[in-house]
């Protein structure tokens, strides 16, 4: 009966394999199959799968009692924990994550013919990474994230037919030496997404990625020790929508063309040794982008007036840089910003130009160690108050509360803010709040709440971090503070 089950099975497989419309082969013939796999829903897997298997589990040192389970039935291995069958049988899926696995990966893996997915992340194999399992014929999703997996990524070899491979993840492993090249990726047409941050990779991004992947959607190969440029080549994957390649040790400039993948919503390269200027009329191209993190290189020049025309920037990071020049009014522009870091660059300017009070989502806005003269912004304290004080939300934010209740300013600079803030401490320290307090705000009956804020300040401005307010409870206290004025 079984056997029986199992022609038919292939027999319908062949028919739709070759092309067959089902019409055709008789409605008699699909009902009956039909009817075998109602009546035996879990068809068990082939002796060779299941060898395949117990191949696998025999490289392991530890398998955090697989085993136990595996034998419970040890004629189907379709029902054994970790691996889901198709209907007609074929091993699809061998998800085995977080299981306390120790030793090697058996390329034996790499037999599973219908196997479309394996998943051994979050364990502690060691060992390479079998180069059957990267070029299989049938895998579309191989993540061994987090694991111990060491030894060179092997190439594979070049005129290899188009794999099916869509997501790869080997990050967070030991793997040494020079990362594959472009005759790897050739094979790789279907890739979408590439993880291979966190390891020890070495050499240079290959320079055409997308010419065999052209799918390429998400790109990540921070903490690695990449050297060498950006590749111009970045500039054709079309499809690329996150390019992360932080941490490493790149340099040259940013290429013209790598502008020119124009689906990029997120660019990080920070902590490297990248230099050169951002170029006006070319990041303009990048109008998708929603985060842009340079930190942390040499670039220098200023902010180019384009980036007002980046209207889906979240988050601009260009701290520890050697930019100069004025930040440009166009910022106010860039509507959608979060998180705006410029601390440890040379950015002058009396008054910055920039109208915050457009920023509504701001919520850190890091300027320290610049060369601005002046003050914080008029319009970050001048604009509807309290409303506008809700924007931000770090130790400039707190700083930025005490100036209003105080009526002083923080001396110059914010990084010479030391006078305001210790003063206040100080003051209320020794019960002495309400005389801190602007005495053109004294007496208008809202002392409460103007002490109710101070408190708050004085919490974001703590030097211990931890004791510092969260956003949040900053929003619900003013949020309150709020609701009382308006009484
Ligand atoms: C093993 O699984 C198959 C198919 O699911 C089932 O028919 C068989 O009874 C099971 N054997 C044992 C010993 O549980
Ligand atoms: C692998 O499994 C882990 C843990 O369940 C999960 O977080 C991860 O998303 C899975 N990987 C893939 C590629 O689905
Ligand atoms: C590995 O990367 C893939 C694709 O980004 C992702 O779906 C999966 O969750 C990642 N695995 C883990 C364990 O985070
Ligand atoms: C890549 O994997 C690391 C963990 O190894 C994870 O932190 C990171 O978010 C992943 N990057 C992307 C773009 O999925
Ligand atoms: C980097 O990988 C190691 C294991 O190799 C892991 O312990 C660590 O958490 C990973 N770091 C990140 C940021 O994912
Ligand atoms: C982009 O692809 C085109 C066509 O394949 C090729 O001619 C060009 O050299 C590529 N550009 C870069 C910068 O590699
Ligand atoms: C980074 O690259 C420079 C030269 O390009 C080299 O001198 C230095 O040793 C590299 N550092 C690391 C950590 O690889
Ligand atoms: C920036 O350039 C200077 C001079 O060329 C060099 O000394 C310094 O190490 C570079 N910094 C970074 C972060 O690459
Ligand atoms: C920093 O930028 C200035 C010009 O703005 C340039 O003269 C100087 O060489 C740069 N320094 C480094 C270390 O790149
Ligand atoms: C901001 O955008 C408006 C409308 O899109 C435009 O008229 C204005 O010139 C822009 N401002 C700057 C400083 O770029
Ligand atoms: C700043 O922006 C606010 C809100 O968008 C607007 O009402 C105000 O007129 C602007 N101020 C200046 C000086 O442009």
């Amino acid at each position: 009966m079984e056997k029986k089950q199992q022609q038919l099975h292939s027999s319908w497989k062949n028919y739709s394999n070759g092309g067959f419309p089902i019409p055709l082969i008789g409605c008699a013939i699909v009902v009956a199959v039909l009817l075998l796999s109602m009546a035996s829903p879990a068809s068990s897997c082939t002796e060779q799968e299941k060898d395949s298997l117990l191949e696998f589990h025999a490289g392991l040192l530890q398998d955090g009692g697989l085993a136990a389970s595996w034998k419970r039935n040890i004629t189907d291995c379709c029902v054994w924990d970790g691996v889901t069958c198709s209907a007609d049988g074929a091993v699809t899926d061998v998800s085995l994550a977080s299981k306390g696995l120790e030793g090697q990966i058996s390329p034996s893996l790499g037999n599973l013919a219908g196997l479309l997915r394996l998943n051994l992340s979050h364990n502690s194999l060691s060992g390479g990474l079998p180069l059957e399992l990267v070029s299989s014929s049938s895998i579309i999703a191989l993540d061994v994230s987090f694991n111990r997996l060491k030894e060179d990524m092997q190439e594979v070899p070049s005129l290899t037919s188009v794999r099916p491979l869509q997501v790869l993840n080997i990050s967070s492993n030991l793997f040494t030496g020079r990362f594959p090249s472009s005759t790897t990726w050739m094979a790789m047409s279907n890739l979408v997404t590439l993880n291979a941050s966190n390891n020890s990779f070495t050499g240079q991004i290959p320079s055409h990625f997308c010419t065999g992947s052209p799918s390429l959607a998400v790109v990540a190969l921070c903490y690695n020790q990449f050297t060498g440029g950006i590749p111009p080549g970045l500039g054709n994957c079309s499809m690329l929508r996150v390019l992360k390649a932080g941490h490493n040790n790149l340099s040259g400039t940013l290429p013209n063309e790598l502008l020119d993948a124009s689906s990029l919503e997120h660019l990080s390269l920070p902590d490297n040794g990248l230099n050169g200027m951002i170029n006006d009329a070319q990041i303009v191209k990048l109008r998708n982008l929603a985060t842009l993190d340079l930190g942390g290189n040499n670039f220098s020049g200023k902010i180019p007036d384009s980036i007002g025309q980046l209207k889906r920037l979240e988050e601009l990071r260009l701290d520890h840089n050697n930019m100069s020049g004025k930040l440009p009014s166009a910022l106010s522009n860039c509507t959608n910003l979060i998180t705006v870091d410029l601390k440890s660059n040379h950015f002058d300017g009396e008054h910055t130009k920039v109208n915050f009070s457009s920023l509504l989502d701001l919520r850190t806005l890091d300027l320290l160690y610049n060369k601005f003269t002046g003050t914080i912004p008029e319009s970050i304290y001048s604009c509807t108050k309290l409303a506008a004080l809700r924007i931000s939300g770090n130790n400039f934010f707190g700083v930025v509360l005490l100036e209003l209740l105080t009526g002083k300013r923080p001396v110059t600079v914010m990084a010479t803010s030391k006078e305001l803030v210790p003063w206040v401490l100080q003051m209320r320290s020794q019960g002495k709040q309400t005389e801190v307090l602007d005495p053109t705000l004294r007496g208008t009956g809202y002392e409460e709440q103007m002490l109710k804020v101070l408190e708050t300040a004085c919490k974001c401005v703590d030097h211990d971090q931890f004791r510092r307010h969260v956003i949040m409870e900053v929003v619900s206290c003013l949020a309150s503070t709020d609701a009382d004025l308006q009484k």
